[in-house]
């Protein structure tokens, strides 16, 4: 017979060990799902580089493991819209990076890439075909093709090639994991971010329509994403691709004054904006509701202060100088007054409607609800029906181009054009600089190849409206075009 007393201490035994390894296991669980290491010190070095690669917490819900969102192109070439992976996207691409401007990669367990503001707020212009781009934070991103990007990650996970052996044999080409790595993303992490990547496949379906246009670079349906992401609304029947905004000198918005935010006066405040961009970012609450307030108030000083850049080519000053008074005469009543940062009825600027239609009081009603639900106070959409368009703020006009909330007329020598002598084709998302025509060069060999096709035709494309100035002279033209230069 055992002794019970010897009994009662092997089970003693069995019971501590289980807890010294449950207790070990949580804690490699813990080091290597859960563990936050902050980024390194050279992302938050400087304003720019925070706002081009800082993480705003969105690695936590929304964040791809490094090590398969680096395979994905080599994997899948052919889903990608041309050669160069990630690059053929439009993404700007800085020597030396390791992630496009607007990736963000952060340690959390293991390193996960997501993205920030900067990947659709960041314009890039070469002087000359010659010439390294220049990258402006904050400013419009006019390459990037964000459709092709959504398409691209759903159409991998889709892929029966999508699978623990054959990104692992891959990912094996260009790095030894360590062995405990290897379990984690053969069992975790490609399982499930092919399960996650596939459940977003309901909320991407209009990307997918087959009657909707394309968007083409530089374009992006934002407020249709908030329907189908933040409301989880069906699809329904519009469209309304627009470009990226520039988001320099926000401080310009005065919401006392009524002025209003987003293309279609949308929002309140520029407060609210970054939020719920913030939030489409995260796509979930926050992990950690006080960094993400400290990332907001970040943001809103950092957009507040920094300022367009000066146009990179001389100015001839005196033409200029008689192109304000032409300005004063003919353009400042909407884009230097009380007007300016207010909606100016669709009826009266007439430009394309498509972008209104996209959005709704009941859609501005119901994501109010849910951001409030996750516990944010914010002034919030504005819970009206779109009825037209926002008089732009002029600053840094040179660098917006293709102009118009829908990007449909390439140059600010169009736009001075009455319609019916605007161009109907051209290709978006080309970044060689018209210093004639004040734009993109949107014609010829490169661009075509480079670019998008944009079709003046095609639904929410339309470039009518907005006939101001389109009779003034030939040298009152030239000499207003020298003045919104200087802006
Ligand atoms: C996927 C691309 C994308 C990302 C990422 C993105 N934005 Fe935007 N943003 C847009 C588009 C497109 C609009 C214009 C929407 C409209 O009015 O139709 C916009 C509008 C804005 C505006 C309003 C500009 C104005 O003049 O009214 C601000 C401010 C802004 N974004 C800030 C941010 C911040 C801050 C982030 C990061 C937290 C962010 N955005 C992330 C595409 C993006
Ligand atoms: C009656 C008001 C009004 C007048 C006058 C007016 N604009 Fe506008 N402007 C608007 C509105 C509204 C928009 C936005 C329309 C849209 O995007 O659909 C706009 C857009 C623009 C844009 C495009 C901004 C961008 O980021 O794409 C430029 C450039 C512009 N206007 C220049 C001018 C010039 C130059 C004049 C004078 C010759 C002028 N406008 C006269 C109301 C006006």
């Amino acid at each position: 017979m055992a002794d019970p007393q010897k009994k009662k201490s092997w089970w003693k035994m069995c019971l501590l060990l289980l807890v010294v390894f449950a207790a070990v296991g949580g804690a490699i669980g813990w080091y290597k799902f859960f563990r936050e290491e902050p980024q390194p010190e050279w992302v938050t070095a400087t304003p720019d580089m925070r706002f081009k690669y800082g993480s705003i917490g969105a690695e936590h819900d929304a964040g791809i493991p490094y090590w398969i969102f680096f395979v994905l192109p080599r994997m899948f070439p052919e889903k990608l819209p041309g050669p160069g992976g990630y690059a053929s996207l439009g993404v700007g691409w800085e020597q030396g990076q390791e992630l496009p401007i607007g990736f963000t990669k952060k340690v959390i367990g293991f390193p996960r890439v997501a993205n920030n503001c900067a990947s659709c707020h960041t314009a890039s212009y070469r002087k000359s075909a010659d010439e390294n781009p220049v990258f402006v934070p904050t400013g419009p991103n006019h390459t990037l093709n964000l459709q092709a990007f959504f398409r691209f990650v759903v159409d991998c996970a889709k892929d029966p090639r999508f699978n623990a052996d054959e990104i692992m044999s891959e990912i094996a080409l260009v790095y030894e994991l360590p062995f405990l790595d290897r379990l984690i993303y053969r069992y975790v992490l490609i399982p499930i971010t092919k399960k996650r990547l596939l459940e977003r496949e309901a909320q991407f379906k209009w990307v997918y329509h087959k009657d909707f246009p394309l968007w083409g670079r530089g374009r992006d349906d934002a407020m249709n994403l908030t329907k189908y992401f933040l409301l989880n609304w069906p699809m329904d029947d519009t469209i309304g691709p627009t470009d990226m905004p520039s988001v320099w000198n926000l401080k310009k918005y005065r919401p006392e004054k009524g002025m209003l935010m987003n293309l279609a006066g949308d929002s309140h405040d520029a407060r609210s904006v970054i939020i719920d961009s913030a939030l489409g970012l995260l796509s979930a609450a926050p992990h950690d509701p006080e960094d993400f307030m400290r990332q907001i108030d970040w943001l809103v000083q950092y957009l507040s202060e920094i300022q367009a850049p000066k146009y990179p080519f001389p100015i001839k000053q005196d033409q200029a100088k008689s192109g304000k008074e032409i300005f004063d005469n003919h353009c400042a009543t909407c884009h230097a007054s009380e007007r300016t940062g207010t909606r100016v009825p669709v009826e009266e600027v007439g430009t394309d409607r498509e972008r209104l239609k996209s959005w709704s009081k009941q859609a501005a009603i119901e994501s109010n609800k849910v951001v409030r639900n996750f516990g944010i106070e914010r002034r919030g959409l504005v819970e009206i029906e779109p009825s037209g368009y926002i008089a732009a703020f002029l600053d840094g006009i040179w660098l917006r181009a293709p102009y118009l909330h829908n990007g449909s007329v390439p140059t600010l020598r169009d736009l001075l054009n009455p319609v019916a002598e605007r161009p109907k084709v051209f290709y978006r998302g080309y970044d060689v600089f018209d210093s004639v025509n004040v734009g993109f060069v949107t014609q010829g060999p490169e661009a075509r190849r480079v670019g998008t096709k944009y079709d003046v035709s095609e639904r929410a494309s339309g470039n009518q409206g907005h006939e101001y100035g389109v009779n003034l002279s030939a040298a009152e033209k030239e000499a207003l075009i020298e003045y919104l230069k200087t802006l």
